[in-house]
């Protein structure tokens, strides 16, 4: 037996839309034939393209074989067919995006940041609950196979008693004078919804709350190192949003450890790492360091033990005392992973992991972030209550 679901997206010409969620998520799985459910039936999907400009939006339709478009969202929301409502448009729509949907009986798919202010992001979490409607957000990350592994080695109890979390994420995004820049303008524009904190602390908090447990306080200093950029016109513009983030988190474990997590999200660093993103992981018995892909660990006994002396050459070779973490699974695109478990959790008519809470504790912590800033204080971050 199979059912079909019906997937609204909208903001399928953006960056991720396109590429993450349309061409490696829900085509591929319309490809496969759906997911396979518990009791053995199929549940296949099909998209319904949405976007403002009609040409786009129909070649796009036609390239993928996909039958049904449009340039008007809201009566796609509202048509009866219509089973889950899908939104990667820019931030600043979104909310208004996700109540509509919810408050039409729609199951909510969306990306992140759920929405621009905290007051929006946890009415968007009380809306489903009054609804009942299954919602998920994308938490990307905590699929990917380099933090998958990482997880596996804090559930195997590997680290010991874990101390610390250090990240560095970033990259030089190319100010577009000379070069293109390789991320849209808006990113840098504070009042179309950019910003680095905005676009980053959000991934941050579930990262850290996936791994290693709850942030209790954010100590954060923002910065716009690069203040003109040029647009996808050539034009010059004034970099209203941060394009820098340095963040200190107080954590706790489900163990009642306290650790310290320090990450570095910048737009203007050159890398000199193997990965994009890039988290150490310290504990007593152990250490690993995960990228986006692999995953290296090194063992209490397998320890170097270095000298401080100045006066000589380092000659021990660091990198190569660690071991590679194998997948020992198949590790599928964590777009397409998510989107699997969140149509078997609509299917099955339960709420999703990855809910509107976690996505509003997201929101919280980029807020703080951008208020430690502003003060030059370390702020607690309180508890969310429905
Ligand atoms: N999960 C992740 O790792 C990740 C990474 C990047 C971006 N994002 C999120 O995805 C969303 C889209 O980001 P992007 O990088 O794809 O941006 P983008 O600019 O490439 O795409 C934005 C989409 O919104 C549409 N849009 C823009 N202005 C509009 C308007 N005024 N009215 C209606 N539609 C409009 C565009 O046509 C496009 O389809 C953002 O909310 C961003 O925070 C998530």
């Amino acid at each position: 037996m199979t059912r079909t679901l019906r997937i609204a997206m909208n903001g399928i010409t953006g960056r991720m839309g396109y590429r993450q969620h349309l061409l490696r998520s829900i085509l591929p799985i319309r490809e496969q034939g759906g997911v396979t459910l518990p009791d053995g039936s199929t549940l296949q999907v099909e998209p319904v393209l949405i976007g403002r400009n009609a040409d786009k939006v129909e070649a796009l339709a036609k390239q993928h074989g996909v039958e049904r478009w449009s340039t008007d969202l809201d009566a796609v929301i509202d048509d009866p067919e219509t089973d889950i409502v899908f939104d990667a448009s820019m931030t600043s729509l979104r909310y208004a995006t996700l109540a509509r949907a919810m408050r039409a009986g729609k199951h909510i798919y969306t990306e992140k940041p759920t929405a621009e202010t905290l007051a929006e992001a946890v009415d968007l979490a009380r809306i489903r609950r009054e609804t009942g409607v299954t919602a998920g957000v994308v938490h990307d990350k905590l699929y990917l196979p380099g933090l998958v592994k990482l997880r596996r080695l804090v559930d195997e109890g590997f680290f010991g008693r874990i101390i610390s979390l250090r990240g560095e994420f970033g990259y030089w995004v190319f100010e577009g004078e000379l070069q293109p820049a390789q991320r849209p303008s808006w990113n840098y524009r504070k009042q179309d919804g950019g910003g680095m904190t905005t676009d980053m602390f959000c991934h941050w908090n579930y990262v850290l709350e996936g791994i290693i447990g709850s942030v209790e306080t954010v100590s954060s200093q923002t910065v716009t190192h690069i203040p003109t950029r040029w647009d996808e016109q050539g034009e010059a513009y004034e970099a209203t949003a941060d394009d820098a983030a340095y963040g200190t988190f107080q954590l706790r474990t489900p163990q009642g450890d306290p650790v310290v997590a320090q990450i570095n999200s910048s737009w203007a660093v050159r890398v000199h790492r193997d990965e994009l993103v890039e988290f150490q992981v310290d504990g007593t018995h152990g250490s690993a360091v995960a990228g986006l892909f692999s995953c290296v660990a090194q063992q209490r006994a397998s320890t170097p033990k270095p000298v401080w002396n100045p006066d000589l050459p380092t000659t021990e070779k660091f990198r190569e005392q660690w071991l590679d973490v194998p997948a020992n699974a198949e590790l599928d695109n964590g777009f397409k992973a998510q989107w699997e478990e969140f149509l078997r959790d609509v299917a099955a008519g339960r709420e999703h992991r990855f809910d509107l809470l976690s996505a509003a504790r997201g929101v919280q912590l980029a807020e703080l972030g951008l208020q430690s800033s502003e003060q030059g204080r370390r702020l607690p971050v309180p508890e969310i209550v429905l």
